[in-house]
C-alpha cells in the first residue's frame, strides 16, 4: 500500500480497520458473506387458463400466470442461474374445505408436473402447502363457529402434500402453522413411498403486516378475523426456538423463518441453536417496500435489494425465498 504523507503523528494507531477497506480487491478478499444464485428460491403464482399473465399491482415484476406462461418464466429464471422455484396456486373456485388444494389435477399439481417434465432435475420444484388460497373464508384450515380447526387442517394439509409429491414435487413446504402438521405430513409421505421428499417447514412464521401484497396476489386475505391464533406474535423469539425444535423433532429437513428482514435476530438465534439448514422468506411486503421507494426515487433499487439479501444470508439463512431472485442473480452474474 502507498505510504501516507498525511498521517498525524499524534494519532498513534495500531489498528486501522480502514486498511482492509482501502481497495476493491482487498474488500472482496475479506468479505464474510457471499450470495449466489443457488441460494435463491423464486416464488411463483399459478392460475388457471392459457396465456394469462397479470402483474400484481403491489408487486411490480411479479405475475399471476397460467402454467404455459410460468414455464417460460422458469426458463428465464434458469438462464439467470436460479435453480429453484416455489409454487402458490390460485384456483378458480374456493370452498370451505379448500378442495382445490388437494385435487389431483389442481393448479399446483399440474404446474409441478409440467415443470418437472420440462426441466427435470435442473429445476428444484418446491410447493407451498397451505389451504388459505383455496378456502372461501381465507383461513389456513377449516373453520367452525369462528374457530380455526387445527386437526382437521392437518389432515387436509397431509392430503395436499401427498398430492404435490405424487405430481412430482421435489420439496413440500407447509406454511399453515397448524400444530403437528410436520410430523403428520412426514408420516403420510413415508406411508405412500415418498420417504425421500424433504419437508421445508415454515416453522417460525409470524402474523405479519408484510404479507399484504402476497394476499393481493393470492387473493387469500381472511374473510373474518386474522391469523393470530396460528401465526406467531412478532414480539416473541424464544417461542420461535420452541416451534423450530418441534418441527425438527417431527421430521423437518429445512426450517424457515418468515418474514426475513424484521426477524434477522430470530434467523441468527435459530442458526446458532440448531444444526439444520435455515431458510428465510424475504416476503412480499419487503419486496414491495424496495420497489415503491425506488420508484419514487427514494432508494437505489439494486443496492437496497443486494444489501437486504446479503443481510439475510449474514444473519444465518443459507436459503432465501425471494421475489428478487432473478434480478439479484442477474446482478451477481454481471459482478
Ligand atoms: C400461505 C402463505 C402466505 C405467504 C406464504 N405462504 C400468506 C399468509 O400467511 O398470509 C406470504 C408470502 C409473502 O408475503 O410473500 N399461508
Amino acid at each position: 500500500m502507498a505510504k501516507s504523507t498525511t498521517a498525524d503523528p499524534r494519532l498513534d494507531l495500531i489498528y486501522r480497520p480502514r486498511r482492509l477497506r482501502s481497495n476493491a480487491v482487498l474488500r472482496d478478499m475479506v468479505r464474510e458473506t457471499a450470495l449466489g444464485p443457488e441460494d435463491f428460491i423464486y416464488p411463483m403464482f399459478l392460475c388457471e387458463g392459457r396465456k394469462v399473465r397479470h402483474e400484481v399491482a403491489s408487486m411490480p415484476g411479479v405475475f399471476r400466470q397460467s402454467v404455459d406462461m410460468a414455464l417460460k418464466e422458469m426458463e428465464e429464471a434458469l438462464a439467470t442461474g436460479v435453480r429453484s422455484v416455489i409454487f402458490f396456486g390460485i384456483p378458480d373456485a374456493k370452498d370451505p374445505l379448500g378442495k382445490e388444494a388437494y385435487a389431483p389435477k389442481g393448479i399446483v399439481q399440474r404446474g409441478v408436473a409440467a415443470a418437472k417434465k420440462a426441466f427435470g432435475a435442473d429445476l428444484l420444484v418446491v410447493t407451498d402447502v397451505c389451504l388459505c388460497e383455496y378456502t372461501d373464508h381465507g383461513h389456513c384450515a377449516p373453520v367452525r363457529g369462528g374457530e380455526v380447526l387445527n386437526d382437521a387442517g392437518v389432515l387436509l394439509h397431509c392430503r395436499t402434500a401427498l398430492s404435490h409429491a405424487a405430481a412430482g414435487a421435489d420439496v413440500v413446504a407447509p406454511s399453515d402453522m397448524m400444530d403437528g402438521r410436520v410430523g403428520a405430513i412426514r408420516e403420510s409421505l413415508d406411508e405412500a413411498g415418498f420417504q425421500n421428499v424433504p419437508i421445508m417447514a415454515y416453522s417460525a412464521k409470524y402474523a405479519s403486516a408484510f404479507y399484504g401484497p402476497f394476499r393481493d396476489a393470492a387473493d387469500s386475505t381472511p374473510q373474518f378475523g386474522d391469523r393470530k391464533s396460528y401465526q406467531m406474535d412478532p414480539a416473541n423469539a424464544e417461542e420461535a426456538l420452541r416451534e423450530v425444535a418441534l418441527d425438527i423433532e417431527e421430521g423437518a429437513d429445512i426450517i424457515m423463518v418468515k418474514p426475513a428482514l424484521p426477524y434477522l435476530d430470530v434467523i441468527r438465534r435459530v442458526k446458532d441453536a440448531f444444526q439444520v439448514p435455515v431458510a428465510a422468506y424475504n416476503v412480499s411486503g419487503e419486496y414491495a417496500m424496495v420497489k415503491a421507494a425506488s420508484r419514487l426515487g427514494w432508494l437505489d433499487h439494486d443496492r437496497a435489494m443486494m444489501e437486504s439479501l446479503t443481510a439475510i444470508k449474514r444473519a444465518g439463512a443459507s436459503i432465501i425465498l425471494t421475489y428478487f431472485a432473478k434480478d439479484a442473480a442477474r446482478l451477481l452474474r454481471r459482478g
